[in-house]
């Protein structure tokens, strides 16, 4: 294809961020109805969305008016939710996008960007398709913050640095002191909070105080829209201005608009349900200590990070697949033979034991 000539060089090569796949996909490869899926790879939230919100999309009668380029109602509902002024507040089309368009904004071809590894995927892609240079600062043992490596990327001229805390997969959270040494060193500091909720604690209160802090945040995980796609951020005024701008006008639909808003008027549903799946999570890594291959890192978010030891990791998550239960398999550095587990509903979490329990049976050496 003569057209191929023309694409951006460094694209032709991009890998690609690797997506998990939706239900009716994966009931299909495996020949079993959708309802015998126990889908504990994507980090959703098993309860789905408030009932409000499928009631304010049923009597919502705009859907044929654009939505408000400004964002206006529902960046003042995220601000009266943070307690901070709206001026402070981007809306997107999920988090993602947030990122995207951070990319968009900071990063020229050939800029560098600190990457807290092993993290989630979509730092190093939006960096990637800017034609940004990623620089790795490997996360220790416990999955802690390398601040020394981190700081030293950042004096060496990285423009962003991008710290998931909750990070994604191991589930810890950053420290306060850490956080307060990346921010001295100038760079902007993009803290994803997307897990935030299932956590004790944010660091959003800091951002107008700090002019190179971004948070943001989403609806995907604590209020069950992922697919929706609905995501925020707080960030520097100065920023949200020129976010504004960069961004597509009609980024945000209608009907994520009235979810979030229906959402927030729901809050306290949405945190009964959010308790219980800390209570989920901490029942299931109880239980799942007593598994003797499997070893766990403790989680602040909706999801636990197990590493597999003596028996093929590989094997494990494929016989999972099989018997109709997805979780997230990694093979990378930092997290070699290491399965993400969701934290689902406990019929979920009961299913996934007993069928390891079988598994490790029949791959014990
Ligand atoms: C750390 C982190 N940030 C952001 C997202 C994406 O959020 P959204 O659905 O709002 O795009 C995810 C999704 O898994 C995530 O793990």
């Amino acid at each position: 294809m003569d057209s191929l000539r023309l694409v951006r060089p460094e694209l032709l090569d991009l890998l690609g961020y690797e997506p998990i796949e939706p239900v009716d996909v994966l009931a299909e490869e495996l020949g079993i109805p959708a309802d015998q899926i126990v889908k504990l790879d994507g980090n959703e939230n098993p309860y789905g969305p408030s009932p409000r919100v499928n009631e304010a999309l049923a009597n919502f009668d705009l859907y044929h008016i654009y939505p408000d380029p400004e964002q206006r109602r529902v960046r003042q509902a995220l601000a009266d939710y943070l307690g901070l002024d709206s001026e402070h507040i981007v809306v997107g089309n999920g988090s993602d996008e947030l990122l995207e368009l951070i990319a968009c904004l900071f990063l020229s071809p050939g800029d560098v960007a600190v990457n807290c590894v092993p993290t989630f995927g979509m730092y190093a892609f939006v960096c990637q398709t800017r034609g940004a240079r990623v620089v790795e600062a490997p996360r220790r043992a416990d999955f802690s913050l390398d601040v020394a490596s981190v700081e030293k990327a950042a004096r060496e001229g990285a423009k962003v640095v991008f710290i998931a805390s909750p990070n994604n997969p191991s589930g810890n959270t950053i420290s306060a002191a850490d956080l307060e040494a990346v921010l001295s060193t100038g760079a902007l500091v993009v803290v994803d909070e997307a897990y935030v909720e299932f956590s004790d604690q944010s660091f959003v209160g800091l951002v107008p105080q700090q002019d190179n802090l971004i948070v943001l945040r989403t609806f995907s995980k604590w209020a069950g829209l992922a697919g929706l796609r609905a995501g925020y951020g707080a960030f520097p005024k100065g920023i949200t201005e020129l976010m504004l701008k960069v961004k597509m006008p009609y980024n945000m639909n209608v009907a994520a608009q009235v979810a979030v808003l229906a959402s927030l008027a729901d809050r306290e549903t949405l945190q009964e349900r959010v308790q219980a799946i800390v209570r989920e999570r901490e029942r299931l890594f109880g239980v799942l200590a007593a598994v003797p291959f499997l070893r766990g890192f403790p989680s602040k978010a909706n999801f636990i990070l197990y590493r597999i030891q003596g028996i093929d990791a590989r094997e494990v998550w494929r016989r999972l697949r099989q018997q109709g239960i997805f979780v997230r398999y990694f093979d990378t550095p930092g997290v070699k033979d290491c399965i993400r587990i969701t934290v689902g509903k406990p019929e979920h979490s009961d299913r996934l034991l007993a069928a390891l329990k079988e598994i490790g049976g029949s791959l014990a050496p």
